[in-house]
């Protein structure tokens, strides 16, 4: 089969572009899954440079999220025939793997997954859509509704707005009737945030977004009042300094990631002085998926998909993803 394979970590040249991988097979509990769709996530990028703590199994086909059609069955498979339009949930809840990097994942024409990571497609529902959900929206969703319980009329900051996690916090940070504060790096990013539905756009890499957040709200006072009610920070590094000092009292911060530095420089003073709450996310549950798949079914939200590329031109897929090109996600079709 058609595969984009990793034997070692290193940069995006390294992953290797096959024709003539050999296709798995589908053991006891096991289905085979022809990919229509998988979804690029930043996540990608970590499983090919290498994490410290993540041992990857190598060679490895990476990609986390992927829908498609299934093409075969293993023993024991009941409940699930060939051609059923499905989701795969990425995350083996037996073993606790991650599909894309613990096990081969779907950046090729086939795929192998447990049973119980299956999830019915809806016909409404896209093969592209559907594969941009589980790992950015679920955990998006968990970050702002299971954990985070944005409420109706909160001033909500998202820093890093126009990525894969970010266009879903804006949205749900919509449907929860928040005051959306979307933040990103250039004008055309604004401009698609804007029409995606954030109340104030910031640009954050003309001047520093918390002088903008001060400027347009106020400075947070310890009597209350001034600064955002949230930040939403997957960004880390220099920005989590800022996002502390934005924070009006009783202010929260969601995280779930650390796209540019996951041991930054902290100020703990902001934390007691203005009883703030640092509030982690980590991944999704089905109920997770399955709530999203319901909103986007009701056309309440919208996987924001920027482009779809072949198979054999995933290289350019993870370059834009890399230099930030992005707006929503990528889709790569097999
Ligand atoms: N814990 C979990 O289970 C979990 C699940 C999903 C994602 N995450 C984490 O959440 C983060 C976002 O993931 P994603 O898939 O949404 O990524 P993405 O689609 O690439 O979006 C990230 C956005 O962050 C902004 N950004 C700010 N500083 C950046 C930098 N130094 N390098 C690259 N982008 C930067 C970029 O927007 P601008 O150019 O507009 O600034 C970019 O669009 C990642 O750190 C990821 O690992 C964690």
């Amino acid at each position: 089969m058609k595969a984009m394979v990793l034997h070692t970590h290193g940069e995006i040249g390294d992953i290797e572009w096959r024709d003539d991988w050999p296709a798995p097979e589908p053991g006891e509990g096991e289905v085979l899954v022809r990919v229509a769709a998988c979804a690029l996530n930043y996540h990608d990028l970590f499983t090919l440079r290498g994490m410290p703590g993540i041992k990857v199994p190598m060679p490895i086909i990476m990609g986390i999220d992927a829908s498609g059609t299934i093409a075969g069955t293993g023993r024991g498979v009941e409940g699930w025939c060939e051609g059923d339009r499905v989701l795969i949930d990425p995350i083996d809840r037996e073993t606790g793997r991650l599909f894309g990097e613990m096990v081969n994942g779907g950046l090729a024409e086939y795929a192998v997954v447990k049973a119980h990571q299956l999830v019915r497609l809806p016909q409404g529902v896209s093969f592209e859509a559907g594969a941009a959900l589980p790992c950015a929206y679920g955990t998006a969703y968990r970050m702002m509704v299971t954990r985070g319980q944005v409420a109706e009329g909160a001033k909500v900051l998202i820093l890093g707005a126009s990525g894969g996690v970010g266009t879903c916090c804006v949205q749900l940070a919509k449907l929860a009737g928040a005051h959306v504060i979307a933040a990103a790096s250039s004008a055309e990013k604004l401009a698609r945030l804007e029409a995606l539905g954030a109340d104030e756009v910031i640009d954050y890499t003309e001047r520093p977004f918390r002088d903008q957040i001060i400027e347009r709200h106020g400075k947070p006072r310890i009597a209350g009042g001034g600064g955002v009610d949230v930040v939403v920070n997957f960004t880390g590094g220099e920005t989590w300094v800022p996002s502390l000092r934005s924070l009006s009292r009783h202010g929260r911060m969601l995280t779930c990631g650390a796209t540019a530095g996951y041991d930054p420089k902290t100020d703990i003073r902001f934390i007691w002085t203005f009883e703030q709450q640092i509030v982690g996310s980590n991944g999704w549950e089905r109920a997770d998926v399955e709530a999203l798949l319901g909103l986007v079914e009701q056309g309440k939200l919208t996987p924001v998909i920027d482009r779809v590329h072949a198979l054999s031109d995933a290289h350019a897929a993870f370059a834009d993803m890399a230099e930030r090109r992005i707006f929503g996600k990528v889709i790569v079709a097999p």
